[in-house]
């Protein structure tokens, strides 16, 4: 990883604005990026980074709504330009979304990718698993998985979770019931009689764990997976394999919802741009609950 010096990115085209990045979110979902696996529109050599929280220093033509000097945070894919870890990132207007006033530049950096896969994830299973159904997270300690967790609550669901030790008391807090610990072999054991034989949906969160979640599912339901690896369909489960997309319709309610603090996120770690490679490191190995950021 090197840092470069970057040409200005405009002209804009009519509909986007240019964003000064303050504070743009590392996910292991950027290695993956990296080394090919997700199209973001532009191939190397380029700056990582599909998320940021920054102030918008032009506009284009067309753009209403938003103006210079509005505080924002976006999901802007496909990218044109450059990746959100560099100074100015060219998002569309449509995909931005204001930064809530008393929502840290940090957490709003990290905060578009987790928060719309989480709601998205709720939006696919929510036909399966009315108010009142119980839904499982596995993996709900890590930075999707709380958001997974809280938006469940709010829409009304019984939580069952997986989650390490270090985990639980703040997937409790995000509002689940009961907090199982993954490493306890009986863990699916237990969701399966907690709720009497199965659940009504699925959501994972885990590298490699939709083959075992999809055991805790009862007949009929369904199984989402934000990390692949969806096992062969089996007793009429519907499986979805779930990659984020832009909204910047949705991204506005989520920031709501953030800066009412009725969903939270830490920042576990910031990192300068000439140190973003250790950051990207970190969120390979695990963010463990608490996102990374990079400060352009
Ligand atoms: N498809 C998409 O569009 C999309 C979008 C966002 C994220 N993702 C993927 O979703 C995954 C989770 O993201 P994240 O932001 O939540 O990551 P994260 O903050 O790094 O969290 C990972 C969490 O996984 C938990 N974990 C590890 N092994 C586990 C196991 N066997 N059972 C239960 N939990 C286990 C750990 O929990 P403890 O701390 O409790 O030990 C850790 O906190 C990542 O692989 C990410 O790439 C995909």
């Amino acid at each position: 990883m090197e840092v470069l010096d970057l040409p200005d990115p405009r002209p804009l085209i009519a509909d986007e604005v240019l964003v000064e990045v303050v504070a743009a979110g590392v996910g292991n979902w950027d290695d993956i990026v990296r080394t090919g696996g997700w199209d973001v529109g532009i191939g190397p050599p380029l700056a990582l980074g599909v998320e940021a929280a920054g102030r918008i220093v032009a506009v284009g033509d067309e753009v209403t709504g938003v103006a210079v000097g509005d505080e924002v945070m976006t999901h802007p894919l496909p990218l044109r330009g450059q990746g959100a870890w560099a100074e100015l990132l060219i998002a569309p207007a449509a995909l931005v979304a204001r930064r809530p006033p008393n929502v840290s530049w940090e957490v709003a950096g990290a905060f578009p990718v987790p928060a719309l896969t989480a709601d998205q994830v709720l939006e696919c299973v929510s036909e399966h698993v009315p108010e009142g159904g119980t839904l499982l997270v596995h993996g709900a300690g890590g930075v999707t998985g709380i958001l997974l967790v809280e938006l469940a609550a709010l829409r009304g669901l019984r939580v069952l979770a997986t989650a390490g030790p270090s985990g639980r008391e703040r997937v409790l807090a995000a509002g689940a019931q009961e907090v199982l610990d993954y490493h306890d072999a009986s863990w699916l054991q237990e969701v399966r009689r907690l709720s009497g034989g199965g659940v009504a949906a699925a959501a994972n969160a885990v590298r490699g764990g939709a083959a075992q979640a999809v055991d805790a599912v009862a007949d009929g339901g369904c199984l989402v997976t934000i990390t692949s690896g969806l096992p062969a369909r089996e007793r009429d489960i519907t499986m979805v394999d779930l990659y984020v997309h832009p909204d910047g319709d949705r991204l506005a309610a989520l920031a709501a919802l953030l800066g009412e603090g009725r969903l939270t996120m830490s920042v576990g770690a910031s990192y300068p741009l000439e140190e973003a490679g250790a950051g990207l490191a970190r969120a390979v190995s695990g963010a463990r609950g608490g996102a990374g950021v990079v400060l352009p």
